[in-house]
């Protein structure tokens, strides 16, 4: 068989030409990156975690009708997606204040937000991802008001969902970072949720205990990361096979 097309190789993902026009193979490597790729490592499994939690949230998103760029998953590592033009924003959802909002403004971390607060980075690495005012969107015409009125709508709406579903698993959802896509069809182009949603651009901590179950581990030097992936994964009831408890007795409900 002929070698793929590789698209696009970025720091945790590379995209590759898909089966038919108008879709793309999204491969998860196992590579972490933190501070603009200055910390690097390959940690043994995230990209097969990755894989699948980003499976389980953008599946989830779709039967409540967020749209998103997941199709199907291929295998471990892989998953169908549909090609898209990803707008050069980071689009990101806090409901505590942490990481880069906690230290701009002198608050502390864990701090509850008086409701969710979206922000807007340019995706731009060489810059390291400056935070933009709506102003600059508009003005610079990466996006329109209309665009930047539906991006805060989605946002808002995973926000919403993920919550509940880390809510539903003990988990406080402190933070996170989704791209958003502009999908054609035909002559009409609607804006869909792409890239990722896993524990490399969320926060979450556990409700009971605060441990940090996401890319923090690997960016403070807290602890093993594929760890901590496993159980939100665990605790997901994703890869339910990959953690047989043999000889254990199973409550039945
Ligand atoms: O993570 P950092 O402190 O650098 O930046 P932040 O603005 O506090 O990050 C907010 C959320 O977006 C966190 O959940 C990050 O993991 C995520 N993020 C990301 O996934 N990719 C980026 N380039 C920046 C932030």
């Amino acid at each position: 068989m002929a070698r793929r097309k590789k698209i696009y190789e970025g720091k945790a993902k590379t995209l590759y030409e898909g089966p038919e026009p108008g879709t793309l193979v999204q491969y998860f490597k196992d590579d972490a990156t933190a501070f603009n790729a200055e910390k690097r490592a390959t940690i043994e499994g995230k990209g097969v975690l990755n894989n699948r939690l980003s499976e389980f949230f953008m599946t989830g998103l779709s039967q409540i009708g967020v749209p998103n760029h997941f199709l199907k998953r291929l295998n471990m590592r892989e998953q169908l997606i549909r090609a898209v033009e990803i707008v050069p924003l980071e689009v990101i959802v806090r409901n505590y204040a942490a990481g880069t909002m906690a230290k701009r403004l002198g608050m502390e971390e864990g701090t509850v937000l008086p409701r969710p607060l979206v922000e807007f980075s340019y995706k731009n690495d060489d810059l390291g991802d400056p935070l933009v005012p709506e102003e600059y969107i508009i003005g610079f015409g990466w996006a329109s008001q209309q665009d930047l009125d539906d991006m805060i709508a989605l946002a808002l709406r995973v926000n919403d969902f993920m919550s509940g579903v880390m809510y539903g698993v003990g988990i406080k959802l402190i933070d996170f970072k989704i791209e958003i896509g502009r999908h054609y069809e035909g002559d009409f182009q609607r804006l869909i949720v792409a890239d990722e949603i896993s524990p490399d651009s969320c926060r979450l901590w556990d409700i009971e205990t605060g441990r940090k179950l996401d890319k923090d581990v690997f960016r403070r030097d807290l602890g093993d990361l594929a760890d901590a992936y496993t159980e939100v994964a665990r605790r997901l009831g994703v890869m339910p096979q990959n953690n047989p408890q043999p000889g254990k007795p199973q409550l039945i409900n």
